[in-house]
C-alpha cells in the first residue's frame, strides 16, 4: 500500500426532502448565491421552485445562470465568471448533475484567478482558492458532488480537459434519492457506467497489499450493479436509489483509491470521444472499458481473475485464468447491454476516420509531448488506437 493523504471535507446531507433545507444550510456561508443549473429538468420536476423558495425563506439573495449542457462548455463558464464578479456572488449552488457541478467549480475557481479560466485546464496551474460550491444532486453518476475535479469542454478547440484541486471539493452536497425518480433510462445507465468506471480506474492496479480497498471496491461495484437493475425496472424504487446514489459518491470521493496507484486510461480515452463527438461520458466508458480490459489484462491477470470471481460471480470451475477473465469481461458486457448501453463505437455514431487523431490527442502526441495513458499498463498512442479499434 502507498502513502496517502485523506481529506474529504464535503458535508453530505442525505435523504428524503433534504433539498428543502438548502436555504438554512447555506445561510451561514453566503450572502449572495449564484444558482447554476442545466436545461429544463429541474423546472419540470418542481425542484427549481422548491430551491428558490428555500433560498428566499432564508433571506438569501441569488442570481441565476441556467443552460449548462452535458459536456459543459467553457463559454458558459466565462459568462458565469463575469456574472459572479458583477453581482458580488460569494457562493455557487449547483443544482443538477456532473455537468452543472463541474461548470460551477470552473466558475468558482475562475472568479478567483486572473487570466482566462481555460488556461488552468490547459496548463494545470495550481490554484490557491475558489469560491465555495454547494450542490443538490439530481443524477448519481460523475461523483463531482464530493470529488476534487471538474471536467470542461472547449468547443472551439474540440478539447475536453479535467482539473483537480483540494479547493474544488464542494462545501456541502445534498442528496435526496427521490430527485432521481424523473431520470430517463439512458441517463440512469450512463450514470451507472460512469460510477462503475470510477471504481475500475482505482481497482485495477499493480500496487500490492490492498486487501481493504480491494474489498471496498468489490462491495461497491456489486451493490451498484444489483441496485441499478432494480431502479432500471422501477425508477421509483427509493431504497435501491439510496444504494446507487451513495454508491456513486463513494465511487469517486477517493476513499476507494487510497494507497493505490490509479489508472485513468479509460477516462483519458473517453474524453476524446466526448470532445469530438459530444457523446455521453458514461456511454463512451461502457464501450471502451471491456475493450481496455481485453487489451491490458495480461499485465496483471491475477487482478482480473479476482474481479471476475469476486465481482462478476464467475465460478472457479473455469480453471484457465484466461477463460475466467474472458468470462468476467463477457458478463460485464452483458450487464451493460441489459442496461441498454452501447457496446461499439459505431453504435455511438463514431466511424474510423478520427481514431488515430483521438489516440494522438489522448496521449498528447498531437501536441509534441506524449504522456502515456494509464498505469496498470502504460498506453502510447498506438496502444490507444488498438483499443479504439477493438471497440469499433
Ligand atoms: O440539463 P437537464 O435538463 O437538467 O438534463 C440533464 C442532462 O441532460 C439530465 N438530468 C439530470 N438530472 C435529471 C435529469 N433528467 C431528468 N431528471 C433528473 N433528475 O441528465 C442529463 C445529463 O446530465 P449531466 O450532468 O451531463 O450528467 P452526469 O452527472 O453524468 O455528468 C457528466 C459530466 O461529468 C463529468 C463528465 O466528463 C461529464 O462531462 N465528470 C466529472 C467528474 C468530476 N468532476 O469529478 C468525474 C467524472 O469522471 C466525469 O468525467
Ligand atoms: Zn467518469
Amino acid at each position: 500500500m502507498l502513502n496517502f493523504d485523506l481529506h474529504i471535507p464535503t458535508r453530505i446531507l442525505f435523504g428524503r426532502d433534504t433539498h428543502k433545507e438548502i436555504g438554512t444550510l447555506l445561510q451561514p456561508h453566503a450572502k449572495k448565491v449564484l444558482l447554476h443549473f442545466g436545461g429544463t429538468s429541474i423546472k419540470k420536476s418542481g425542484l427549481y421552485d422548491a430551491v428558490t423558495a428555500s433560498l428566499k425563506e432564508s433571506d438569501l439573495e441569488f442570481v441565476e445562470l441556467g443552460g449548462v449542457v452535458p459536456n459543459p462548455r467553457v463559454s458558459l463558464v466565462r459568462e458565469g465568471i463575469a456574472l459572479c464578479r458583477k453581482e458580488g456572488v460569494d457562493l455557487i449552488l449547483a443544482v443538477g448533475g456532473g455537468s452543472v457541478i463541474d461548470s460551477a467549480k470552473a466558475i468558482a475557481m475562475g472568479v478567483c484567478c486572473e487570466g482566462d479560466v481555460w488556461e488552468l485546464y490547459e496548463q494545470q496551474k495550481p490554484i490557491t482558492k475558489a469560491l465555495p460550491v454547494a450542490t443538490i444532486l439530481t443524477i448519481p453518476a460523475a461523483g463531482s458532488e464530493s470529488s476534487n475535479g471538474t471536467v470542461v469542454t472547449n468547443e472551439e478547440k474540440q478539447m475536453k480537459l479535467g482539473y483537480g484541486s483540494v479547493h474544488l471539493r464542494p462545501l456541502l452536497s445534498v442528496m435526496n434519492p427521490e430527485l432521481f425518480f424523473t431520470l430517463p433510462k439512458n441517463q440512469i445507465a450512463n450514470g451507472v457506467a460512469d460510477m462503475m468506471s470510477h471504481i475500475f480506474e482505482r481497482y485495477f492496479t499493480n500496487t500490492v497489499h490492498t486487501d481493504l480497498t480491494d474489498g471496498l471496491c468489490e462491495t461497491t461495484l456489486r451493490t451498484i450493479m444489483k441496485n441499478a437493475v432494480r431502479v432500471f425496472s422501477d425508477v421509483r424504487d427509493y431504497d435501491a436509489w439510496c444504494q446507487v446514489g451513495f454508491g456513486g459518491t463513494i465511487a469517486h470521493n477517493d476513499l476507494l483509491g487510497l494507497g493505490r496507484e490509479q489508472d485513468w486510461a479509460c477516462h483519458g480515452m473517453e474524453h476524446e470521444l466526448s470532445a469530438i463527438y459530444d457523446v455521453a461520458h458514461g456511454a463512451g466508458l461502457a464501450v471502451l472499458t471491456p475493450a481496455w480490459m481485453q487489451y491490458v489484462y495480461k499485465t496483471n491477470a491475477n487482478m482480473f481473475v479476482q474481479f471476475a470471481v469476486n465481482v462478476m460471480g464467475v465460478e472457479g470451475s473455469y480453471r484457465d485464468p484466461d477463460a475466467i477473465v474472458m468470462e468476467g469481461i463477457a458478463r460485464l458486457r452483458g450487464f451493460y447491454k441489459k442496461m441498454g448501453l452501447p457496446s461499439t463505437l459505431s453504435e455511438l455514431g463514431i466511424d474510423e476516420s478520427k481514431l488515430e487523431v483521438m489516440a494522438k490527442k489522448a496521449t498528447g502526441e498531437t501536441y509534441g509531448a506524449e504522456q502515456p495513458l494509464g498505469n496498470l499498463k502504460k498506453l502510447y498512442w498506438q496502444d490507444v488506437l488498438e483499443i479504439y479499434k477493438l471497440a469499433k
